[in-house]
């Protein structure tokens, strides 16, 4: 069952049924101002950080589910809705949201009026915009009353929550013609206030909380919206909230715009703060509303902002034939990227924002989904990533995006983690040909007086493995490898204990993991290429020789007969083998390995894929493992806590499917790695929206597996690194189209029956519109012609910025 459709050419989702089985959302901003908005406009505004300058209230996991927004309530003499439906769930007669790139447009029809409610935030701004137009399809003259509403909250999401002694007497507001401000703690150290204002005089308005809503009403039933009257309160404590009332009379045929700016404002120095004595500097704030106090001022913006999606999606185009392939490429999947990368894996519906900061491995491997549109944005990123390692080599798990300081409480010790930098610093070297990163001086643990070249970092990085390596010459894992869940040093039997964050019996371990061995393999062949590249051919051969030890060790006690091993434990016993008693084999290892292409000519990449088929494969994607723990297994940790097929135990965790993907490429198996793409991409799950539950435009971290209660039902979407890795196993090995140092590389891996396809693609500023032709094979590139020359090879040499250029390649 569908609750809405693909809207393509607006690059659009439109929900047509406000009863989604889960809140389907969108984000709006994509620099310091952010908001989530659902299809019944519920969700929040935060400035660059969810956790330390949450701007609004939101509720997480309440009753009824998505409690707070920003809602507009119409009362119509007497009849009272919202044009999203949801607070008052009013039946409506018609009812639209359309998601778009960085907008929402919720579209709401009772009684013949009809509200139109645009949200987004302009390029460049503070504020979330909002313009309302109301129209009146009636023969008569009709006179209504607009209600706005948001709730502010206490700048800190986490304290918010729990420290109500204090938060009760600290909120404080201004009022001032049409704005409403929120000031709280503003008399202390803070240097930000926020604000909600409109372009038009308003009759009344609140700011407290309990008199708009009255004490024992819910959202649905505010007194002052029922009454039809505002108390034009003024907040002192208690919840500080912001309501504007406007009275509004439409003729027949009539429409109105209104414009609401819900802003932030923060100063640089202390000095200006304040106009007067306990009065606020509203300067900035009335710059921004008056850059946006017409309807056609804040149309021009979103045309802007419009302008600015055209441009980063035209730097990759696909025509496949396949709409449902098509729109994720061209549209959502890289939207989804751009989502992931400005905020990692902090504010979602799942995210409550105020848990996690950036992840050391989150963010670089994000940086393959989005380096091709913004190469300037990853560059920055991957330095500040890098100033978080440590000087051995080891990295801060995660690091605060308003001081971009690694975080202590979670602290180092995931063996994964330095592994990343290179994969991340690689993809944006390739993307964009700047070399010059590398010699950028970046410190460690951001330490004024450390600094030493990015180079030098993926040294450290390379060596911090080769450094830490167990009994069989594999990886240790430490705290965890990828799989966070896999505790393998942790021996918790402590239920207020956290898996994440308790002390690890890492001294002595004999704990190695298979997964770090395959990514170090991949990783180290990239670092030793990019040394030939920049004419350091003694650290290459070093590390080359490193890299093949690494292949043989994992051949010589890696390998489990059918499939590689996931790991060994503390002790030193198999993970992953036969021989155990459940999870007999794991995704992760067999992903890596595979796309490693470690022991290929054995045939041991066949047999792994051939067993992830066999075991792993199921209706709705691959699990992790297989048989699903059913027992806690305390030498394994988190991993054997989820109840079977859910999260990492045998869930469906759409992360790591591409792993497996391009180890099937790597094989040459088109058709199976085509198979398993479209089992977990949104657009072909669409008709099971009902089973799936979440957005059918995105990306879900887990999708339930075949052990589950429930196979088939999602949870987690957008903040997953399913974007990136999906976005990247599409362009770069299913169609094959992939940056290389010198050029393009051209090497498609397609089911035998697709007759070829399409794709204009942008690269360090030329322009390749290139045309694949297949007659029944799934991978070799037998000709390639580029701009009427024949090449040999598969790489398309570099172009002069500027041109374009057409590539034909005949597949066989
Ligand atoms: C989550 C984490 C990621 C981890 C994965 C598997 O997606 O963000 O860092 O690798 O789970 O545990
Ligand atoms: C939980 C999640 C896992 C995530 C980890 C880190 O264990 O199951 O996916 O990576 O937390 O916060």
């Amino acid at each position: 069952m569908k609750f809405g459709h693909f809207d393509d050419q607006r690059r659009e989702y439109v929900i047509t049924n406000p009863r989604t089985p889960w809140p389907w959302i969108n984000y709006l901003g994509n620099e310091d101002f952010f908001s989530l908005i659902s299809n019944t406009a519920g969700g929040y505004s935060f400035y660059k950080d969810a956790k330390f300058r949450r701007i609004t209230r939101y509720r997480y996991n309440n009753v009824p589910m998505d409690n707070g927004g920003r809602y507009f309530y119409i009362n119509d003499n007497g009849t009272v809705w919202n044009p999203g439906w949801k607070p008052c769930k009013t039946e409506l007669d018609k009812y639209e949201c359309r998601h778009g790139m960085n907008y929402t447009i919720i579209t709401g029809e009772k009684n013949g009026i009809e509200a139109e409610t645009l949200f987004f935030v302009p390029l460049k701004t503070l504020a979330e915009v909002q313009k309302v137009k109301l129209t009146n399809k009636n023969k008569e003259a009709k006179k209504i009353k607009l209600f706005s509403f948001a709730e502010w909250c206490l700048w800190n999401a986490a304290t918010d929550m729990e420290n109500f002694q204090r938060n009760f007497s600290t909120g404080e507001v201004e009022i001032e013609g049409s704005a409403l401000y929120h000031k709280t703690e503003f008399k202390e150290r803070r240097n930000h206030y926020a604000y909600y204002s409109v372009n038009v005089p308003i009759q009344g308005y609140d700011t407290d909380r309990e008199s708009f809503i009255g004490l024992y009403n819910e959202f649905s039933e505010p007194q002052a919206v029922t009454a039809g009257k505002p108390n034009m309160s003024v907040a002192h404590g208690w919840s500080p909230i912001a309501s504007h009332y406007i009275e509004v009379e439409l003729q027949p045929g009539e429409s109105k715009e209104f414009v609401f700016v819900l802003g932030y404002v923060e100063f640089e120095s202390r000095d200006d703060k304040w106009e007067s004595k306990g009065v606020i500097n509203k300067k900035p704030a009335k710059e921004t509303i008056a850059k946006f106090d017409t309807a056609a001022k804040v149309d021009a913006a979103f045309m802007e902002l419009r302008g600015y999606w055209d441009n980063l999606l035209d730097s990759y185009v696909l025509k496949s034939g396949e709409e449902k392939l098509d729109r994720m490429v061209n549209i959502w999947n890289q939207y989804q990227c751009m989502i992931t990368f400005n905020f990692s894996r902090s504010a979602s519906f799942f995210e409550s924002g105020v848990g996690r900061g950036m992840g050391f491995r989150d963010s670089n491997q994000d940086l393959v989904g989005f380096v091709h549109q913004i190469p300037p944005r990853a560059r920055e990123r991957i330095i500040d990533i890098a100033s978080t390692q440590f000087p051995d080599g080891g990295c801060y798990h995660q690091y605060q995006p308003l001081t971009k300081r690694g975080n202590n409480d979670i602290g180092g010790g995931f063996n994964d983690d330095p592994m990343w930098l290179i994969f991340g610093t690689v993809a944006y070297i390739k993307e964009s040909g700047d070399f010059s990163i590398l010699d950028d001086m970046v410190p460690f643990d951001n330490q004024p007086g450390t600094e030493k070249t990015l180079f030098h970092h993926l040294t450290v990085s390379f060596n911090h493995v080769i450094e830490n390596l167990g009994p069989h010459m594999l990886p240790l894992i430490g705290r965890a490898d990828w799989n966070d869940c896999l505790n393998l040093n942790c021996f918790s039997w402590d239920p207020n204990e956290s898996f994440q964050t308790t002390e690890n019996n890492s001294e002595g371990s004999k704990a190695e993991s298979l997964m770090i061995a395959g990514l170090f393999v991949v990783c180290g062949r990239d670092y030793v290429e990019l040394c030939r590249q920049i004419g350091n051919n003694e650290e290459a051969a070093r590390a080359e020789k490193f890299v093949n030890d690494m292949v043989e060790a994992v051949k010589k006690h890696g390998w489990d007969g059918e499939w590689y091993l996931r790991a060994y434990d503390f002790y030193g016993k198999k993970i992953g083998s036969n021989e155990n008693k459940e999870a007999k084999i794991f995704i992760e290892s067999q992903g890596w390995c595979t796309m490693a292409g470690i022991g290929l000519e054995e045939g041991m990449v066949k047999k792994s894929l051939d067993s992830v088929k066999k075991y792993l494969d199921c209706e709705h994607g691959i699990v992790l493992n297989n048989p699903a723990f059913t027992e806690y297994v305390v030498e394994y940790g988190e991993i054997s806590s989820y109840p079977a097929g859910y999260k990492e135990n045998a869930g469906i965790f759409c992360h790591n499917n591409p792993w497996v993907i391009i180890g099937e490429t790597v094989l040459g198996r088109g058709d199976y790695a085509w198979d398993y793409f479209r089992k977990i991409c949104p657009s072909y799950t669409e008709e099971i929206s009902d089973l799936h539950k979440v957005e059918p435009y995105v990306y879900a971290q887990m999708i339930a597996g075949k052990d589950a209660f429930k196979p088939g039902e999602a949870k987690n979407s957008w903040l997953t690194g399913t974007a990136a890795w999906n976005y990247y196993t599409i362009t770069q090995f299913i169609l094959g189209i992939k940056p290389a140092y010198s050029g393009l590389e051209v090497n498609p891996c397609i089911p035998a029956d697709w007759k070829g396809f399409e794709v204009s693609r942008k690269f360090r500023g030329a322009t390749y519109k290139i045309e694949v032709k297949n007659s029944g094979v799934m991978k070799g590139v037998k000709k390639l012609v580029v701009n009427g020359t024949e090449v040999a090879g598969n790489i398309v040499p570099m172009q002069p910025a500027g041109s374009v250029n057409t590539v034909e390649v005949i597949m066989g």
